[in-house]
């Protein structure tokens, strides 16, 4: 029997006590004055008044109950081929050693930390040394190229950028320290230092003056002795931030407390998630992303669990088997990915034969988020792994599952295409254009009533204004999700679309504004568009339109190798933008709103009706023969 109803009732009659019960899970400097105070910040603020350190819960509160022998940290790297293991007092060394080389290059309290990094422990250690001393950290994912880097350098105005000489994807090596080089250079704000990690698979110079050596300094702080102690910080003070895609080329920078944040992460570890103490945690993301943050680096170590850090892939690492492996090798008892990960194993082992050969013993959920999770996929997920798979919806914003399935409480039954129903904290409804909320089944905007629960953002960073307009000022009273979805008769939650221009290409949160406006800086550009188109394995695929300007007169094969390769310069791979079809001319509406909509539904071969507004219909022909003349209709790879 699932405790879920009892529990998400207990939340409604009591939020506030609930949430307090939930504190106790947490070691507080000193205790809350309000345990929230609706007067504070724009919704009101959770744990007024409290002061506390993250790194210290994650880390040296584990050490001294006891449990520095226990596993913490796993680098699992078939990047590289090796693995390394790290003890809960091991990782209080390197973290104590890390904050200590921050604090010597000027890191205080409020200051801000820039990492730029691949799937290394290090990283994790960074998050948790730049928490130790109460700084901000802002993680960069390493798929963006340095004009995105260099955009969230001057936004989040770092003293210091910690990084590494390479990253490794399946057949390259990238070479990190040009990449941050150039952002520097393109950046207004200039850190000023940067700790550099050397790998042997391709080491780098570093700049005199500037650059420090990660290990070097390390040790050295090590063997001087050199203890840095958990500063004390408010609740409410910023842990990270974390830029996001929004609907124009400028990422918004989602702040996340301290406080709110542990409480409610700690919560889900044992409820959601259903995992305890001493066990092994794997997220299979990058701690570039939400999933990142919250379930690789600090849900498993708040809660005394291990977390693994893979460097490697779904399939091609070396194979579909990797997953499997990981999950034998480490006696992982939850597993976290993007449905995307599962269609590529699926796509390369339909019978799903590579699993009898590893020992899955100790392995009992599977947790998918960060996309729709097609039917077909969970089921074959079901079908082939004879465990649970509970598909959970989220946002960057919230920094945990808005709705889910809380195997700790007992799962209720799944219904396939919903991410599961609400969770205690979050008051979802769906409401009409018009404000108005609709009736069950019926598909509208979803919104979750305000107050948003602990680690909810209260702000974004240097943009309260935008934090208002974007999220609170269309439905007051609510955080508008940008999510459209329906809820049905039995409370369940089901994510369709977004309402605004993001989309989601294997998991990645990725905005077109953000590529139309990289493409329409090309000289030969007149006007474009960016739609999303449905891809078997990576969920969407940006697909570009774009018409020239007059007598420009180009190869428009050249000119798609050209716009293809800028989103990559100044995007990053990760953009995955591949293909951009010449156009006479784009389909608006009257007023001159281009119906990226409508061309989406044509280029996925939907029915599609007639937008009553459009200016001219003939257009629609046009792009439609566009798509055909490359076999671009339907569905994709
Ligand atoms: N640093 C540099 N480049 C990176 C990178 C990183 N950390 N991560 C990805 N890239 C590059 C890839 O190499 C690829 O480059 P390419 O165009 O030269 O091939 C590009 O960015 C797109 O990457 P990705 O979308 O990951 O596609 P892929 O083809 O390499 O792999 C999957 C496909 C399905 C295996 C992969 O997307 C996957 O494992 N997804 C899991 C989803 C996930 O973790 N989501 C996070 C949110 S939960
Ligand atoms: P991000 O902020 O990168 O985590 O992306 C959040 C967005 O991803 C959401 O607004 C949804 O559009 C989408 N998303 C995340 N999880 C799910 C899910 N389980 N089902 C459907 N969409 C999801």
């Amino acid at each position: 029997m699932s405790r879920y109803v009892e529990i998400y009732a207990e939340w409604q009659a009591d939020p506030v006590r609930f949430w307090e019960e939930a504190a106790r899970g947490i070691d507080w400097f000193s205790p809350a004055t309000a345990v929230f105070n609706a007067e504070a910040g724009v919704y009101g603020r959770w744990f007024d008044g409290a002061t506390c350190n993250t790194c210290y819960n994650c880390v040296d509160r584990h050490v001294e109950a006891g449990h520095g022998d226990r596993l913490a940290v796993i680098h699992d790297s078939p990047a590289t081929g090796q693995v390394a293991r790290y003890t809960f007092a091991e990782l209080q060394e390197q973290v104590g050693a890390l904050a200590a080389v921050l604090r010597a290059q000027g890191v205080t309290k409020g200051d801000r930390v820039v990492i730029y990094m691949p799937m290394v422990p290090q990283a994790v250690f960074a998050m948790l040394a730049c928490a130790r001393l109460g700084a901000v950290h802002s993680v960069v994912f390493g798929g963006f190229a340095p004009q995105e880097l260099a955009t969230r350098i001057d936004d989040a105005a770092p003293k210091v950028v910690i990084s590494a000489s390479c990253g490794i994807e399946p057949g390259r090596v990238i070479a990190y320290k040009p990449l941050l080089d150039e952002a520097i250079a393109l950046a207004t704000n200039k850190p000023q230092a940067c700790v550099i990690l050397q790998r042997d698979t391709l080491r780098c110079d570093l700049t005199q003056g500037r650059d420090v050596d990660y290990a070097e300094a390390v040790r050295a702080a090590i063997v001087a002795g050199e203890r840095t102690e958990c500063v004390a910080v408010a609740a409410t003070d910023p842990l990270y931030i974390l830029y996001t895609s929004g609907t124009t080329g400028q990422p918004k920078g989602v702040v996340r407390d301290n406080g709110g944040h542990m409480v409610a992460l700690k919560w889900t570890m044992e409820h959601h998630y259903g995992v305890n103490p001493g066990e092994v945690f794997w997220a299979a993301s990058d701690v570039g992303w939400v999933v990142g943050h919250s379930y690789i680096c600090y849900g498993p170590l708040l809660h005394g669990a291990a977390t693994v850090v893979y460097e490697g892939k779904p399939v091609g690492t070396p194979d579909a088997g990797a997953f499997w492996r990981v999950i034998q090798d480490h006696g992982v008892v939850a597993l976290f990915t993007a449905p995307t990960a599962f269609r590529a194993i699926k796509k390369e082992d339909p019978a799903g034969s590579l699993i009898a050969e590893y020992d899955l013993s100790q392995f009992r959920t599977l947790f998918l988020a960060g996309e729709r999770s097609d039917p077909a996929t969970i089921e074959w997920a079901q079908d082939k792994l004879a465990r649970p798979v509970i598909d959970h919806w989220w946002q960057t914003e919230t920094g945990w599952p808005m709705s889910g399935n809380p195997v700790g409480l007992g799962a209720f039954p799944v219904k396939l295409g919903s991410p599961g129903r609400p969770m205690p904290g979050y008051d979802i409804r769906v409401l009409d254009d018009a404000g108005h909320e609709v009736a069950p089944g019926t598909l509208g905007n979803i919104v979750c009533k305000l107050p948003l629960p602990p680690s909810g953002f209260p702000t974004l960073w240097n943009a309260a204004e935008r934090f208002i307009s974007s999220y609170m000022a269309e439905f007051p009273g609510y955080y508008a999700t940008s999510d459209a979805g329906i809820i049905d008769e039995d409370g369940y939650v089901f994510i369709m679309a977004r309402t605004d221009d993001i989309i989601n290409v294997a998991g990645h949160r990725l905005s077109t504004g953000a590529m139309e406006e990289v493409i329409a800086s090309h000289a030969d550009i007149a006007e474009c568009a960016v739609v999303g188109k449905a891809d078997t394995l990576k969920g969407q695929m940006p697909l570009g339109f774009f018409v020239t300007n007059d007598g420009a007169d180009r190869d428009p094969g050249e000119l798609e190798r050209e716009l293809v390769q800028l989103v990559r310069a100044r995007i990053g791979a990760v953009a995955a933008f591949k293909c951009a079809l010449e156009v006479k001319r784009l389909p608006k509406t009257r007023s001159g709103k281009v119906l990226r909509g409508t061309v989406q539904k044509i280029a996925d071969g939907e029915t599609y009706k007639m937008p009553a507004a459009i200016d001219d219909p003939a257009i629609l022909d046009e792009i439609t023969a566009a798509l055909a003349a490359r076999n671009l209709i339907g569905q994709g790879t």
